[in-house]
């Protein structure tokens, strides 16, 4: 198993492993790394990817300088590895929405998380990032996405997930292959505040999407983020919610 580091915006480090037995196409499960003067882990990844994940983030700093381990929502591609992760790291703190500390990481977390208000900024020292809260966007009640201010990038966590191998970023089109991917796997809780929730994300202005599974996208991300808004809203009115055929 290879994990591949990728510099998808300034001192933002993507880190990929394909899987291919995931689907019939294979996923990449990523994780991203904000160098900072308090380095910024965003999702931890499953225990078995533990390994391979560690090596390539030991690429880029002393896991030892590793300051705030944060994600989107509890699941175990996106925080499975958070006891290894605070194991290497023993000035790192966890850091996710006050729902899911209360529902989770004030007991499971080794060590006691720092909970999040929306919209509050943790301030990496030449960095700052702001947690939103989205909850069950994609899914999840805990759900919730940061945004890093200096480059404009929207860490998206399961939206636009998209099978495949695909390069690290890209300008191309990625509605269409993660509209396909949710027919697929159906993974979003789609609800009427869905399509509304994408839309605040899009009034952002992000300039860069960090897509933890598939490539990340620089370009115009609000009409990205816009075109995935009104799928899922077509969904809603198809009466298509979880459960679709
Ligand atoms: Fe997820
Ligand atoms: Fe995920």
């Amino acid at each position: 198993m290879e994990t591949r580091v990728d510099e998808i915006a300034e001192r933002i480090y993507r880190l990929s492993t394909f899987l291919p037995s995931v689907g019939p196409r294979g996923l990449t499960f990523n994780q991203f790394l904000v160098d900072a003067g308090e380095p910024l882990l965003f999702h931890c990844g499953q225990r078995a990817l533990f390994p391979a994940v560690s090596r390539a983030a030991a690429r880029i700093i002393d896991l030892r300088r590793l300051r705030w381990i944060a994600f989107s929502h509890i699941e175990a591609d996106e925080c499975g590895a958070l006891a290894e992760w605070l194991e290497v790291a023993p000035d790192a703190t966890v850091t996710h929405g006050r729902i899911g500390c209360a529902i989770w990481l004030n007991d499971q977390a080794p060590r006691p998380p720092r909970a999040l208000a929306d919209g509050e900024v943790i301030d990496l020292g030449d960095r700052r990032v702001r947690r939103l809260d989205t909850p069950h966007v994609p899914h999840c009640w805990d759900a919730g996405l940061l945004y890093e201010e200096a480059t404009a990038t929207l860490f998206t966590s399961d939206l636009f997930t998209h099978a495949g191998d695909p390069p690290a970023l890209t300008d191309g089109d990625l509605v269409g292959p993660a509209t396909a991917a949710e027919q697929q796997f159906h993974f979003t809780a789609v609800t009427p505040a869905t399509g509304a929730t994408i839309r605040q994300l899009a009034a952002l202005q992000p300039r860069t999407l960090a897509v933890m599974h598939g490539s990340s996208f620089a370009g115009d991300a609000p009409a990205v983020l816009g075109s995935l808004a009104d799928f899922y809203d077509d969904l809603l009115r198809q009466g298509a919610g979880p459960g679709r055929a």
